[in-house]
Formats: structure tokens, sequence, C-alpha cells
């Protein structure tokens, strides 16, 4: 049996191969499938032939990672940096003259990931290490053992019993997509590129989470005793025979023309590249020639990387526009005479705050560079100044008005944004609020998006999100992208609403500091919205888990008369505001005294439902993970963030299974 699961394993690597790093698959995904199947049952059949190498161990086990810190063998050196041909002219004569001939260069491409260290014992992967301070690294070998792309036994016979393999480890540009739009759907930040990514994800301390993170890796260096070769480029080659991914961009030179050419060459076609580059690595090939030179403390001396330039556009500032978001928080932007960068049109680049603005003492007018860098947003990163006129235009100072509604603006102290205070006259914080009022969490009124709420506000036809309950549907019909079928749908979601239990009505409200799990817990404190409307501040904070500054805000806004005829006017309409028996019965306590945070993608219930559940029992949900946090119920693709500080808090993470098995659902 033993040799039959060997073949199997080899067979399946051999499969992965051909997928993973020639691109060249042999059978369709769903044999390789029912191979991976086989191999899994006969794995649990026969437990004593275990190995971590099984490609089965791929998609991660369970064990959560604390990351050993181990010594690397051979200590792990960055490259010097250069930016201009000069410098890489300077290199080149440097090294001819060091090694008193001529001599072979290889050149490669830079790529931006992080770098790792893995060692080969007898043909398999024994352990991973990241670069760390260069001399000790993380231990993530379980991480590492999910990426198809580095092969877990080698082929062939070649190589030394025992030798080490350096790479960068890559998220495509496509997964990198992917992620983050999960990432903002799950109101989680975005990586601001995929270098980013990558190295939150090869940290992650789940391994079966970076399984899902599809990342991908190129072998640049091959070190070790007893080497087939004693040329750079021959030695990757093998590592190419043995199972390793190597780049096909790697090009050997006998003189400097021909790298520039490379260099040249590269700069422009990485853009179709599907992961990420940063510059061209340009190394001595002759390994007895790099043991020659050798290194200083940080570098070696036989290698140089040669940065590409950023992306960087020269175009003149037409006008800085400031845009009012939904909080009241005021955004500059700069609107420039379009300009083509990294393939597209930039006509806007944010100019972020008003420090900044000062920082690059911008006139109306100006020459602005323009650069994307590893980042999607265009941003200004200087003026060029020698091209002004004896005219300068006039200094760009930050506006001190609310652009929307004229209210003054203010400044936290400590803070960098300024914000227009006057939320209920400033029309995007309306707008806003209605948002809210819709969304489906809230009010759950479908048929409008925030488009649309913004018709509706502009041509009047509604003033707050009250007015939704008197829409006329003739008035929205004669509206510019509006049918009868729509306007129906809309009107229909709009009575629908009036079901809408309590606390869903109170969260919809919008009190600052009410989110959906304080708005719960107050309506079953207080049953109605009478009852809170005169409850005291000490009324207030004897409820569980809420604080002063909640009690406060709470009654800050029932102290407003637009709020109170706001309420008065849902009432009228028939919403409700009186807590349902329902709410009340049904319930268990087994959670209770318990905190989760939620994370992550769900394939059982949705995120929503599962907070529900929570609440039932009597759980308590929190957005963000901290010492106070129970348990961490986490799906697929969970924030490496959230995951770094569960560990680091000690807290528990339970997958829906389980939860669903604890809570008998
Ligand atoms: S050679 C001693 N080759 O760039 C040799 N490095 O500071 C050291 N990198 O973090 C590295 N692509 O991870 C080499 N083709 C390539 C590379 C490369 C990317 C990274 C490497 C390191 C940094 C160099």
């Amino acid at each position: 049996m033993k040799e039959k699961i060997e073949a199997l394993r080899r067979e399946i690597e051999e499969l992965n191969y051909r997928y993973y790093v020639l691109s060249d698959p042999l059978v369709s995904d769903r044999d390789y499938d029912e191979k991976i199947k086989e191999l899994e049952r006969l794995e649990l059949d026969y437990p004593q032939y275990a190995d971590a190498n099984s490609p089965t161990q791929r998609v991660g086990s369970d064990i959560n990672l604390d990351f050993r810190q181990v010594e690397h063998q051979y200590p792990m050196l960055s490259l010097s940096n250069t930016y201009s041909e000069r410098e890489v002219r300077d290199f080149y004569e440097r090294t001819v003259k060091a090694l008193g001939e001529d001599f072979e260069t290889v050149c490669e491409l830079k790529y931006d990931g992080v770098s790792i260290s893995i060692k080969y014992l007898d043909g398999a992967l024994s352990q991973a290490i990241t670069r760390g301070d260069g001399v000790h690294g993380d231990d993530v070998t379980a991480n590492v053992r999910t990426i198809r792309s580095i092969p877990l036994k080698l082929h062939g016979k070649d190589f030394p019993n025992e030798f080490e393999v350096r790479g960068e480890i890559l998220m495509p540009w496509s997964v990198f997509d992917d992620l983050n739009r999960e990432r903002i759907e799950d109101e989680e930040p975005p990586f601001a590129n995929p270098r980013n990514a990558a190295s939150g994800t090869i940290k992650l301390r789940d391994p079966k989470i970076v399984a899902l993170r599809h990342l991908d890796a190129f072998i640049y260096y091959v070190l070790g005793e007893g080497l087939p070769s004693t040329g750079h480029y021959e030695n990757l080659t093998k590592a190419g025979d043995w199972g390793f991914k190597v780049s096909d961009a790697i090009k050997k030179c006998t003189n400097l023309d021909q790298i520039l050419a490379y260099i040249a060459y590269w700069d422009v076609e990485r853009k179709n590249l599907p992961v990420a580059t940063d510059g061209v690595v340009i190394k001595v090939n002759s390994t007895a020639s790099q043991n020659f030179l050798g290194a200083t403390a940080k570098s070696p001396r036989w290698a140089i990387a040669y940065k590409f330039p950023p992306e960087r556009a020269v175009t003149r500032l037409l006008s800085v526009s400031y845009q009012v978001g939904r909080t009241g928080v005021v955004t500059p932007v700069a609107n420039l005479e379009a300009v083509q960068l990294s393939g597209t049109v930039v006509k806007r680049a944010s100019l972020h705050n008003a420090d900044n603005i000062e920082k690059l003492d911008l006139h109306a007018g100006d020459n602005v560079y323009v650069e994307k860098g590893g980042e999607i947003i265009p941003k200004i990163t200087g003026v060029d100044v020698s091209s002004r006129t004896l005219f300068v235009g006039e200094k760009i100072t930050f506006i001190d008005k609310c652009p929307e509604c004229g209210a003054k603006l203010i400044r936290i102290e400590g803070e960098a944004a300024n914000f227009c205070p006057d939320k209920n006259h400033c029309p995007p914080q309306i707008k806003g609020k209605i948002e809210h009022f819709i969304s489906r969490r809230a009010m759950n009124i479908d048929g409008l998006g925030g488009e649309k709420v913004g018709q509706l506000y502009d041509s009047g036809l509604i003033h707050d999100a009250s007015d939704l309950y008197t829409l006329n549907p003739a008035d929205v019909l004669r509206l510019d992208r509006w049918a009868r079928k729509s306007v129906d749908n809309l009107i229909g979601s709009i009575r629908r609403s009036k079901e809408v239990p309590f606390e869903r009505v109170l969260f919809a409200l919008g009190i600052p500091e009410v989110g959906e799990t304080v708005a719960k817990r107050l309506a079953i404190a207080f049953r109605s919205i009478d009852c809170l409307m005169s409850a005291t501040i000490e009324d207030l904070v004897s409820v569980s888990d809420i604080g002063i500054v909640t009690a406060q805000s709470v009654l800050d806004f029932f102290a407003d008369a637009l709020n109170k005829t706001f309420v008065e006017r849902l009432k009228s309409f028939g919403l409700r505001f009186v807590i349902d028996d329902a709410v009340l019965s049904g319930n268990s306590d087994i959670l209770s005294g318990q905190t989760f945070v939620i994370s992550g993608v769900f394939k059982k219930h949705s995120r929503d439902e599962y907070k529900a559940m929570i609440e039932k029992h009597g759980g308590k949900n929190s957005g963000s993970v901290s010492s106070k946090t129970d348990y961490i119920l986490a799906g697929d693709n969970m924030g490496p963030a959230k995951l770094d500080k569960a560990n680091s808090l000690g807290i528990k993470i339970i997958s829906e299974d389980e939860f669903l098995e604890k809570t008998g659902g």
C-alpha cells in the first residue's frame, strides 16, 4: 500500500507541476480532484504513511502557527539599488576592473513580493524561512507548503542532498484584485499593493487561509555545497528541471549594451506580466567570480538591482475640488489636464488633506508630477517649480467653508481631516443618512442605490428618509431612468419596510454610536421608542454594554427637535417603534457573556444570520478584535490583521461548523 500511496503522490505532484509551474495542465480539474480525493481516502485509512510533503497537505492544516524564529544558514543579503543607466554602467566597469576580464552576467526581473529561503533535504522540502532581519527569520514552512508552484518533492536525481533556494513569493494581480474586492465588501481595508498582500498572507497563522489566497513563487537563487554547475544561470535552469518555477525572462548577457537593452525591453513589457515587478537584477554568472568579489555587510558585490522609475507624468493642475463624504469629511481632489499614465488616462488625483496641499506648496496652473507607484490611485508627488513663469498662479489653500452647505469647516485637534459639522443641512450628509436608513441591515428598502437616493433628493421629492413613505409613484415615474416596474418595486419595498422590527428601525435612525448591536440592546431594554426617548443618562448607562459616550449620543439625538419630528413622522406612517414579543422569546443564554467577532466569507449562512444567531443566544457581536473578544467566528479569507491580533491575544477561532454545533443550529 505504501508504494501505491507514494505513486499517487508523485502523480499528483507531477500534475501540480504541469498546472502551476508550466501552466500546461495534463488532465481536467475534475480528474485532478478525483485523484486528490482518492489519496485523501488512502491517507485516512493508512495514517502510518502520513507525510507532511504529501500534496494533500497543500490545502493547509488546522494548526495555528506561532512562528518560530530560526537562524539562516546563509544570511539573506539584500541588493544595492541603482536608478540610472549611469549607475549600471559604473557597476559593470567596476566589476570588469575587479575581475580583470570580461564576464558573463545574468539579467533577471526583480519581482516585487516577499523573499523566502527554502531548504531541501534529500529532495523534499524541509523548511521555509522569511527574510526577517537577514540573519534570523520566521519559520513559515506550513504556509509555504500551500503554494502550489513550490515543489514539495523534487524531480530527477541530480540535486544535492542538502541545499537552499531563494525566491520571491508573489500575489498575482488577478488574485490581488479579487481579494481587495472581497475585503471592501467585508468592510476591511484593502491592501495597497500585491507586495503588502503577499507579505500579510505569508504571515497568517492559519495555513488553510493561506491556501485560499493562491500565492505564486519564482525561484531566483540556488545555494549550497555540491551544486551541479559553477554558473548561476545553469543552476537556475537545473532548478527548473527539479520542479521549481524559474522565470522565462532570465537572460545571459555578455556586454553592457545587452544589459541596457534588457532593461529597456522589460521596462515596457513588464506591464503585461501577471505579477508585479519593480526592477531588473544584474548578477555575475560565475560562482567563482561571485566568491572572489564577495559581499559588503549588506549586499553582494556581484549583483545590483536597477529599479524602474515609478510611472510618472507631468501635467497641469487646473483646479482643486473638494468632496464632502457621507460622514462630512472634506477631501481635496486635483483636477488635471488629462495625461496618460500606466495605460490609463488620469484627470484627477488625490491630494489627501490640507497638510499635504501645504507641503506641496501648490499654486494654480502649476505643472505637477503625478505618480502611480505600487499603489492604485495616482497621487501628486511634487511641483515642477522650474517651469513656473513670473506669473505664478495663486497659492492653493484649503477651503474654510463646506462647498455643499456653506457651514464653517472644523478640524479636530490631532486629526488630519477637515469636516463639515452641519449634518442636518449638508446634502451629502443627508443623502448618507438616507442611504443608511434604506440599507439592508436597517430598513432593507430595495430598488434604491446611492445614485437614485441622490436623484430623489436633488429633485426635491425627498428631504429626509421619512419622505419615502409619502412618495407619489407618478412623481418618481417622471424622473429619468425610472420605469413603471422599478417604481412599483420601490413602492412595494417601502411598504414592506413598515414590518421591519423595532430594533432595526432604531438602528436605521442613524444615531451616532448606535450600531446594530447597541440598537438591539436598547430596544430590548426599553421596549419602545417612547420609553427610550424619556430615558435619563442613568437609565441608559444601566443597560449592559452601554457606556457614557453612547448614552450621551442617544440623549443628544433625541434632544434635537428635527430628530424628534423625524421620529414622530415615521411613527405616523406606521413603522414599528415597539419591540416584538417574538424577539424576547425563542432566545437562549448559552452564549451569554461571550463576545464574538465575525470575519471572512461563510458557506452555510450569511454574516447577518450568524450575527442574529449570536444575539439570539445571548452573545454579543463586536466589529473589532480586542482583549474582550472571546471567539472569532471565521469563514474563508479572514483578514490577516484580525488573525494576527486574535493570535496574539490568544482568542479562540471557531469555524462555522463548530459554531453551529455549539448553538445546535
Ligand atoms: S537576488 C544575494 N534576484 O529583491 C542575492 N533578488 O534586495 C539576493 N528580488 O528582497 C537577491 N527578484 O527578495 C534577487 N531576481 C531576483 C529578485 C530578487 C526580487 C528581491 C529579493 C530581495 C530584494 C533584494
